[in-house]
């Protein structure tokens, strides 16, 4: 049977780089070959993050990155600030809580933007801010959360989820002073799933601590200056990544973020147009990795998501509370030429026929 494209927030459809580079003969992980993918993959995410820090490779998805993060740079009894306002935020509490820090949860509404205003004056170890918050489509105003953060905690360490931001939008990590950025192979680096990446600044890299074994970035980071894993790492996933990464930058950053916030802007004019409601509050910043819609009152999910299915394209709902109230389309993968638009064509027959 033919498999739908994926018009999902993660996993998305792999960029052709990434399938020429995955149906390569296997690469030995010790050989030099597969050393130079490390050191090119790990340079060429730390330039992209806008950073004079350095890259870690981990083999694992997004949120094994998160997990290192937090056991790598703080130690149990932290005090970190956490705005929750999505499903991602809420997992940065729930890591951070695992791992014996005491988190201060702040809760916000699925769909709002977190004040720069709320960063709490009470002392604090660090923050887990999310840029992208894939739940709701809300890109955070990331900028001003963590200049207001460095003015009140010039010390505390400040750690960020970019798994849908990296690739997608600018992120410049020495300018806003973060020291952790965490990302994942299977969003905007269009590969599969499986290989993720810790980027650390010159304060996280100072703070980083031997912490747990298999995700342990102090283990690693002494491999990957070595241009070797610790582990047997997933080398394909690697060369994957590096392939899309040379081809993106041959089409310049600058023009590949906003082709992917235009494609998916498209999606919200044809749904507003129509008269669905977007999750992202009114003046609040879009993710371009992700547009999320309100179900039309009366109509179930599955509804929505067979009718996306006759036509070819898998589609993602909500999360948590927003479970069942929502779906989610996102033009951050790759597509043929025209597929962009044929999948705009069935979106705009579906919302006057949603079945
Ligand atoms: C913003 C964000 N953070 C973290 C994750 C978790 O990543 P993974 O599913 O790769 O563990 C995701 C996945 O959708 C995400 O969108």
């Amino acid at each position: 049977m033919k498999r739908p494209r994926l018009l999902t927030p993660g996993p998305v459809n792999l960029h052709p780089a990434a399938v020429r580079a995955l149906a390569r003969p296997q690469l030995h992980h010790r050989s030099s070959e597969a050393g130079e993918l490390v050191r090119e993959l790990r340079a060429r995410i730390a330039k992209l993050a806008n950073s004079r820090g350095e890259a870690v490779l981990l083999g694992g998805s997004g949120t094994a990155a998160m997990e290192a993060a937090v056991r790598g740079l703080f130690r149990p009894g932290a005090r970190v600030w956490v705005p929750v306002a999505g499903k991602f935020s809420e997992r940065w509490c729930e890591i951070a809580r695992a791992a014996g820090l005491e988190p201060v949860c702040d809760a916000y509404d699925w769909g709002q933007a977190v004040p720069p205003g709320a960063v709490p004056a009470r002392p604090l170890d660090g923050a887990l801010l999310t840029h992208s918050e894939t739940s709701t489509g809300v890109l955070q105003p990331l900028a001003e959360l963590a200049a207001r953060f460095r003015e009140r905690h010039p010390e505390a360490l400040l750690a960020v989820d970019a798994v849908t931001s990296f690739a997608l939008t600018p992120l410049r990590m020495d300018d806003w002073k973060l020291d952790a950025v965490v990302l994942g192979s299977q969003k905007g680096l269009m590969s599969p799933p499986g290989l993720a990446a810790v980027v650390l600044g010159p304060r996280g890299l100072e703070a980083l601590r031997p912490a747990g074994y298999y995700l342990d970035l102090a283990r690693e980071l002494r491999a990957q200056r070595a241009h070797q894993t610790a582990f047997t790492p997933p080398i394909n996933l690697i060369e994957a990544a590096a392939a899309v990464m040379r081809a993106l930058e041959a089409e310049g950053w600058e023009a590949r973020f906003e082709r992917v916030r235009e494609a998916n802007e498209g999606f919200y004019a044809l749904g507003e147009t129509a008269g669905l409601v977007p999750v992202p509050e009114p003046g609040t910043r879009r993710s371009p990795a992700v547009a999320a819609f309100y179900l039309p009152r009366g109509t179930p999910y599955v509804e929505v998501s067979r009718a996306f299915a006759a036509r070819g394209w898998r589609i993602a709902g909500g999360q948590g509370p927003l479970k069942g109230s929502i779906f989610r389309v996102s033009a951050m993968g790759y597509f043929e030429p025209g597929e962009l638009e044929r999948a705009y064509g069935d979106f705009r027959q579906l919302l006057k026929r949603p079945t």
